[in-house]
């Protein structure tokens, strides 16, 4: 039943830990950030120094409840990048710690492959090869996924993550961090079709979101003028409106994608394929298409352990480990 994996993620806003055997996630035990909600985004010094507080009743947790014991592991995983550095060096220095003391080789792992690779912790599993269209508060992408460890971005922003449109569009109008589950909430009671944004129409299969944010923040400026209330009085139909829009550009550019490569085998992951419009817009469009669809389950959409520790899996079959003197990266490109 080998290999046995600890895994730790640590890039962003949430201490995770996951034990995964012979390819099967035993857990995933995730402590998230309140600290930021305040701030309207990640503060990192903070994110560093609650991932410090975290990391080891998170580990301790993990392994407790995965029934084995520290020295039947046969490698440590981490996030090596991309994420926040002082975030990301709490999970490689914990990693290295436990990897030295129990004498067991390291394995890095790209955070973006890793939330491509969620799709591989339950079934059913895509079939190679897919779309993944990749979306969090850092990243959109779209992923051409060839096999487990061969992955190429064919699109991607030039800019803004849409993650981002969804958390800055929230703190404009007044909402904490981080907003996308939020104007989510507030979407399903709204009218998708009461306001309409322009759009920034990149080459090829690129987004552009920066121009969103602005469109946004003067829209709401120019609305408030006549009426102060504006957003208490119509926050739902704004949140539905917005999101319609961001979905739209997002399903445009895959609907491009499946229809330049040829590939039906359709994929989202992220913080933001937890989005409800989202979702429900991409089964609508893939029956259309006749498109076979894969959506995470909501566990592993936002950042956790259990997705580094499948990439972990993968790699250990590959004999992929990474030496003791490894240093995170704030940008790790996917290939
Ligand atoms: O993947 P993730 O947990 O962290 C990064 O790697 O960035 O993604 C976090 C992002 C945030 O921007 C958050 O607002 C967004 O995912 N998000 C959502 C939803 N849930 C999380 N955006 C829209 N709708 C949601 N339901
Ligand atoms: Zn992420």
């Amino acid at each position: 039943m080998r290999p046995v994996i600890l895994a730790i993620e640590s890039s962003c806003d949430e201490t995770s830990a996951s034990v995964i055997r012979n390819g099967k996630v035993l857990n995933n035990i995730i402590a998230s950030q309140a600290v930021h909600q305040k701030y309207g985004g990640v503060v990192p010094e903070l994110a560093s120094r609650a991932h410090q507080q975290n990391i080891v009743a998170v580990v301790n947790e993990a392994m407790e409840t995965s029934g084995i014991s520290k020295t039947e592991l046969d490698a440590i995983a981490f996030t090596r990048g991309p994420g926040l550095m002082g975030a990301l060096l709490v999970g490689v220095s914990f990693a290295k710690g436990m990897a030295m003391a129990l004498n067991i080789p390291m394995i890095e792992v790209n955070h973006m492959q890793a939330h491509v690779l969620a799709h591989f912790i339950d079934d059913p599993k895509p079939s190679f090869p897919f779309l993944c269209l990749t979306v969090s508060g850092g990243h959109t992408q779209i992923v051409l996924v060839k096999s487990h460890l061969d992955m190429e971005v064919i699109g991607q922003t030039q800019d803004d993550a849409v993650g981002e449109a969804f958390d800055k569009a929230a703190k404009i109008m007044g909402l904490p961090y981080p907003g996308g589950p939020l104007i989510d909430k507030y979407a399903q009671s709204g009218n998708p079709k009461a306001y309409k944004f322009s759009e920034t129409v990149m080459p090829g299969l690129d987004f552009s979101f920066s121009g969103i944010k602005t469109a946004f923040l003067y829209f709401l400026r120019d609305e408030k003028a006549s009426n102060p209330n504006f957003v208490e009085e119509h926050v739902n139909d704004i949140c539905a409106s917005l999101q319609q829009h961001l979905v739209n550009m997002l399903l445009t550019r895959v609907r491009q994608a499946s229809e330049q490569t040829g590939i039906k085998n359709i994929a989202i992951a992220g913080g933001v394929s937890a989005n409800s419009g989202l979702r429900r817009e991409l089964k609508a469009l893939g029956d259309k298409q006749g498109w076979n669809i894969f959506i995470p389950s909501f566990e592993y959409c936002t950042d956790n352990a259990a997705m580094i520790a499948v990439a972990a899996h993968y790699k250990y079959l590959k004999s992929d480990f990474c030496s003791l003197d490894v240093t995170p990266l704030a940008r790790m490109p996917l290939s």
